[in-house]
Parts: C-alpha cells; sequence; structure tokens
C-alpha cells in the first residue's frame, strides 16, 4: 500500500526545497501519496494558532512528515517554532535527531590539510530533552532585577534510550560528548548510563569527550569520527559545525525518528534562509538528502542509496547552486539529480 506522507513546507527556504525533494522522490520511484498542510507563519499570523487540531491530528497520522523549516521575519514571538517544529518533536516523541555529514566533493572541504578532510561520520542528538523542554522562566521580567532560569531536563529513560540508538547505528565508534565536568548534575546522569550502555556493546569502540574539545577535534581532524552521540542543545550546535565541513548549511540533511514506534519527520538541517529566500538561490540538496533518510526508514535503502549517488553525480559535475560552487537554481539542480534518477 502506498504510504502517506504529510508534506510541511512552512516558510521561505523550506518552500523552494520541499517540492525538489518530492520531485526527487519521485523520480526515485518512491510510491508515496504526497499530502501538503497549510502550516506556516501567514496562517499563524491570520490565526494566531501554529497548528491547527484538524492539521495536526492528519499530520500525526502520516507514516511520515517531510518538513521544510519554519521562521519569518515578522514573527518574533517563540511560540511559532514551539508550536510547530519543537511541538512535532516532543508530542511524536521523535527522541533521535539523527544528523549525518558526508563530504561529496573534495573542494567542499574548508580544511587545509587534505588528509584530514574526508567525512563521514553521524550526530545522534537527542531530541525530546535537555534545555530544548521550555521548562524555566523570567522573574521581575524587565527590570534591572530580572532573573532568567532555563531548565535543563534529563531522564534516566531518554538517556539510556539516545546511547542505546548511538550503539545501533555505530559502524566502527561511539563518542559521547558532555560538559559532565562542569555540569555535574545532568553530566553525572550522562556519565552513568554511558558506562551502562557502553558496557552492554564491549565489542564496539567507544570514547568520551567534553563538547569544548569535541568542536576543536572536529575542526582539527573530522575524519576520525563515526558516531557522535549527545544531548540536544550540543547536538544541534556541532551539527550546524559538520554541516560547515562538508560544504554548508544547505547541504545537510536530518531525520527525527522514534525507532519504536516508527514515526518520523525529514527535514534539511538549514532555517529559512531570509537572507536569499524567494530568488531561486536556496540549495535543495539538504532536502533531498533528508527525503533519502526518509525513503530508507520507510524501508527503501536502495532507493536511498540511488538518491545519494545522484547528489555526489550533481555535486561532483557543479550541476548545483551557488553556495557548492555552481550556477543553477534552486529547481534546476532538482531537475538534475532526478534527471539521473531516470536515464
Ligand atoms: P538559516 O539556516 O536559515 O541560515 C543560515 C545561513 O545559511 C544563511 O546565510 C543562509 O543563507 C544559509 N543557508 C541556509 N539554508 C540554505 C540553503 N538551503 N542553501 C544555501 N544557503 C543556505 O538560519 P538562520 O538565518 O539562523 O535562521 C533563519 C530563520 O530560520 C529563523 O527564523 C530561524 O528561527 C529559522 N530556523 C528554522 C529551523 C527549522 O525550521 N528547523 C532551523 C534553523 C533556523
Ligand atoms: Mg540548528
Amino acid at each position: 500500500m502506498s504510504k502517506h506522507i504529510a508534506v510541511l513546507p512552512c516558510d521561505g527556504a523550506g518552500k523552494e526545497v520541499v517540492p525538489e525533494a518530492i520531485k526527487v522522490l519521485r523520480a526515485a520511484g518512491a510510491d508515496f501519496e504526497f499530502e501538503e498542510f497549510d502550516v506556516n507563519a501567514d496562517a499563524y499570523l491570520r490565526s494566531g494558532v501554529p497548528i491547527t487540531d484538524e492539521v495536526w491530528s492528519q499530520v500525526a497520522e502520516a507514516d511520515s512528515i517531510l518538513f521544510g523549516a519554519v521562521g519569518d521575519p515578522r514573527v518574533n514571538d517563540s511560540n511559532y517554532l514551539a508550536g510547530v517544529l519543537l511541538r512535532l518533536r516532543f508530542e511524536l516523541d521523535l527522541y533521535v535527531n539523527l544528523r549525518p555529514a558526508k563530504l561529496y566533493d573534495d573542494r567542499l572541504s574548508p580544511l587545509r590539510r587534505e588528509e584530514r578532510r574526508p567525512v563521514d561520520l553521524l550526530v545522534v542528538r537527542e531530541n525530546t530533552e535537555g534545555l530544548y523542554v521550555g521548562m524555566g522562566g523570567r522573574f521581575r521580567k524587565g527590570t534591572e532585577q530580572e532573573v532568567a532560569i532555563q531548565e535543563d531536563l534529563n531522564t534516566y529513560t531518554g538517556v539510556t534510550r539516545i546511547l542505546e540508538h548511538a550503539f545501533q547505528v555505530a559502524r566502527r565508534e561511539v563518542v559521547m560528548v558532555d560538559k559532565s565536568n562542569a555540569m555535574t548534575f545532568a553530566g553525572g546522569l550522562w556519565q552513568e548510563r554511558w558506562k551502562t550502555v557502553a558496557g552492554k556493546h564491549p565489542k564496539m569502540k567507544t570514547r568520551h569527550l567534553y563538547v569544548d574539545a569535541a568542536s576543536m577535534q572536529l575542526v582539527k581532524d573530522p575524519s576520525q569520527f563515526d558516531v557522535i552521540v549527545t544531548g540536544n542543545l550540543f547536538g544541534d550546535i556541532l551539527s550546524d559545525l559538520t554541516a560547515e565541513l562538508i560544504g554548508g548549511m544547505g547541504i545537510a540533511p536530518s531525520a527525527n525518528i522514534n525507532p519504536i514506534t516508527g514515526r518520523g519527520l525529514f527535514e534539511p538541517v538549514h532555517g529559512t534562509a531570509p537572507d536569499i529566500a524567494g530568488k531561486g538561490l536556496v540549495n535543495p540538496i539538504g532536502a533531498i538528502l533528508s527525503g533519502a533518510m526518509m525513503v530508507k526508514h520507510l524501508g527503501h535503502p536502495e532507493m536511498a542509496d540511488a538518491i545519494e549517488g545522484a547528489v555526489e553525480s550533481v555535486i561532483r559535475a557543479r550541476e548545483c547552486t551557488r553556495d557548492l560552487g555552481g550556477s543553477l537554481s534552486t529547481s534546476e539542480c532538482g531537475d538534475a539529480v532526478a534527471k539521473r534518477l531516470r536515464d
């Protein structure tokens, strides 16, 4: 039976890249029924509701969600992002955020030393806890006596399940990243769970790094890494860094999944890119590779490999957007990938 995919392009660059991902999925032969939903800043400004109940129930029922990006210069309250993307991650319990980074062409690396350029790693980010849960508050707001508290929530179950998942997807090594020397309560829990979970996988190489040292090592020699597992905040930050090691924000894909229920939301790592949106300059490859992660998750790894191969080929041929050294528009780049899949 054909899968039902809820499509949420949202705002700015998201609206431009999601159609390219669908174009490529169709060219790859994906037998999906795509249904687009009107979740975006225009609707939010009109109604004050990030996602209506009716849309929510349909999106939450879909086999998978293909997502663009949320954010609009006209909307400056955080309820919009929280009410769309964070709500989907939290309420569908999409606790695994996979952010792979692979260097498809040597020329895209910013690193000087050739032998250290090859990157083929995966950031496994905890996606439902940490500093992003929105717990805390502002006391005496707007006064010089203001106090702001942002809580870092870490649970035994949440930490254990993300560490376990890292071992499921690692090929040669799992590196756990935290800041347990300075943040001793949350860090203490991560350290204890890490030792227990790592102990259950004696054949896998393991290593622990503090987040500052991990940032340094990622720039110094990213070729050393396979899987990095970390919390919500550090995973968000490190995955922007890893994106820059392979060609920038336009190329990096991600999957938000619950491996137990099978639910998934697939989205490029980048945001709505208001500085370049609407001019055909936005790179669709992050969204296209997110589509590849979706088909893999839905049981078609061969289709995912074909899409990735086509992406690698267009990048090497410079049939890509300006940010990757090409001169194609967003949709021409999508066409180039789709053409390779049809030929
Ligand atoms: P951004 O990712 O939108 O842009 C950062 C830089 O990367 C910009 O210079 C942009 O031009 C470039 N860039 C981004 N996507 C690109 C693409 N596909 N091709 C080529 N270049 C690309 O992050 P920024 O500027 O911090 O945020 C802009 C808006 O997006 C904000 O409203 C923010 O809240 C939202 N945002 C949403 C996210 C999501 O929906 N997952 C993630 C990050 C930001
Ligand atoms: Mg981010």
